[in-house]
């Protein structure tokens, strides 16, 4: 028989099958070995009897070092208290290449050195659980947004300017011009509802910040849906429809993964729409009441949005901040147009801001005036100006960070595990 993976072992109960993979682990007790194998899409415990394999065979098994590269034959057999339900009765054994000593060993490594062997580390159980529940996530938003008839378009990557203001930029050469790793697609899909009505972009993102907390990375995926014709009160729906859906879907695929996480699902169960909603003004009442010293007109730090979520079960929208410490982009509210019609939304449990929305000033002379004021030139920008001289209509969009929403359903103290190669603050390796 060919190639068998791991998660499919419950279809050849009591066939011989072949599994190409590495050794997790290996143990033996005398007339017996244990080879614990994986292959990427689980581990299955291999059982190697003295007696019913060749010598050359048993030989070999007691020579396998950690993670080398093995192709095993066996017979399927259910057992109740392997994980996964299955073990195998191994009748071959080939080795495909012997690995030298593997630098990460069953005990405890501190992050650092992790981090610097990530190429490895991603080998292990957890990362793999990490790994297939970005995945789960993915395909949720992907799914999610198809079915619902928006239309993938792709933003560049390379940019002649700014999304996210101008300190977080991290600049490159084009030829004789500067260009910019993009900050955000949103520019381009406001450009793209105008000409398809419904569209997200979902690439990685780049911001220079030169923050080392538990929540940034320098690299980011986002996903980015942009409406035509939506207002501040249908992007906030979209956004509890959304986050409803990938929690709900990640709970019901990826339950076994979630448990290796030992992840308190209790907590997620309950993310099912509608979210709770305060304004910045409420939100500031809420901290100064907790006791932090804050000012109408600040805005809040990781901290500060860890009381806010605290105080709720599931994730709350933080709407209508001053329209100073957002984006230049953000239309302000008629019925106080010192604030804008944003919101942040807050995870629970301390994971902060995931999603960071607004409708859009859809006038052309008040956002030339907001872009003087930002310093913003107004050559660069031409193209964004035009989508309010041919057309314009109201219009809204939020993106979604990938990672902190991975870190939160995970339950990870940290951004750093939830994406395959992390580029963090003095870590471009590997
Ligand atoms: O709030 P932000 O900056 O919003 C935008 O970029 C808008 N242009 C999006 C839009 O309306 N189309 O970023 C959105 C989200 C944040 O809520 C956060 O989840 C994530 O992106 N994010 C980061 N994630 C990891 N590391 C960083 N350095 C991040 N910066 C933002
Ligand atoms: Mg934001």
């Amino acid at each position: 028989m060919g190639q068998v993976y791991i998660e499919e072992l419950s279809r050849y109960e009591g066939q011989e099958v072949t599994i190409k993979g590495w050794v997790y682990n290996r143990r033996s007790s005398g007339k017996i070995q244990f080879i614990l194998v994986r292959d990427g899409t689980g581990i299955v415990q291999g059982v190697m009897l003295k007696n019913e394999v060749s010598p050359e065979v048993f030989a070999l098994a007691r020579e396998l070092t950690q993670e080398s590269s093995i192709i095993v034959k066996g017979l399927v057999r259910a057992d109740e208290r392997a994980p996964g339900g299955y073990e195998l009765t191994l009748t071959d054994l080939e080795l495909v290449h012997r690995a030298e000593e593997y630098p990460i060993t069953p005990k405890e490594h501190g992050i650092e050195f992790l981090m610097d062997h990530r190429h490895l580390w991603l080998r292990s159980r957890r990362q793999h659980a990490i790994m297939r529940v970005r995945g789960e996530i993915i395909k949720a938003i992907r799914d999610f947004f198809d079915d619902r008839g928006f239309l993938l378009i792709d933003a560049p990557f390379l940019t002649p300017a700014a999304c996210e203001g101008t300190t977080t930029l991290f600049e490159t050469e084009y030829f004789d011009e500067k260009a910019y790793l993009t900050q955000s697609g949103q520019l381009y899909m406001e450009a793209a509802a105008m000409a398809f009505g419904k569209v997200y972009c979902f690439g990685p993102t780049f911001r220079a910040e030169k923050s080392k907390t538990r929540r940034h990375l320098m690299e980011f995926w986002m996903v980015e849906p942009e409406v035509a014709y939506a207002d501040h009160e249908d992007n906030m729906r979209l956004q509890e429809d959304l986050i409803s859906h990938i929690v709900q879907r990640v709970l019901r695929r990826r339950a076994p993964e979630l448990e290796v996480l030992e992840r308190d699902t209790s907590r997620l169960e309950t993310v099912v729409k509608p979210f709770p909603r305060i304004t910045y003004d409420e939100a500031i009442k809420i901290l100064r009441q907790e006791g932090v010293d804050i000012q109408w007109g600040d805005d809040f730090g990781g901290g500060d949005e860890t009381i806010l979520a605290e105080k709720f079960d599931r994730p709350v929208f933080v709407e209508k901040y001053p329209a100073e410490v957002k984006a230049f982009y953000m239309k302000p509210d008629p019925e106080q147009p010192e604030v804008v019609l944003c919101d942040d939304l807050l995870a629970p449990e301390g994971y902060g801001e995931i999603i960071g929305g607004s409708q859009r000033i859809d006038d052309l002379e008040l956002l030339k005036q907001r872009m003087q004021e930002h310093d913003l030139p107004e050559e660069v920008y031409a193209w964004y100006l035009d989508l309010r001289r041919y057309g314009s209509v109201p219009h809204s969009g939020f993106g979604l960070g990938l990672e902190r929403t991975v870190a939160w359903i995970c339950g990870l103290a940290h951004v750093r595990e939830t994406i395959p190669f992390p580029r963090l603050l003095n870590r471009l390796y590997p």
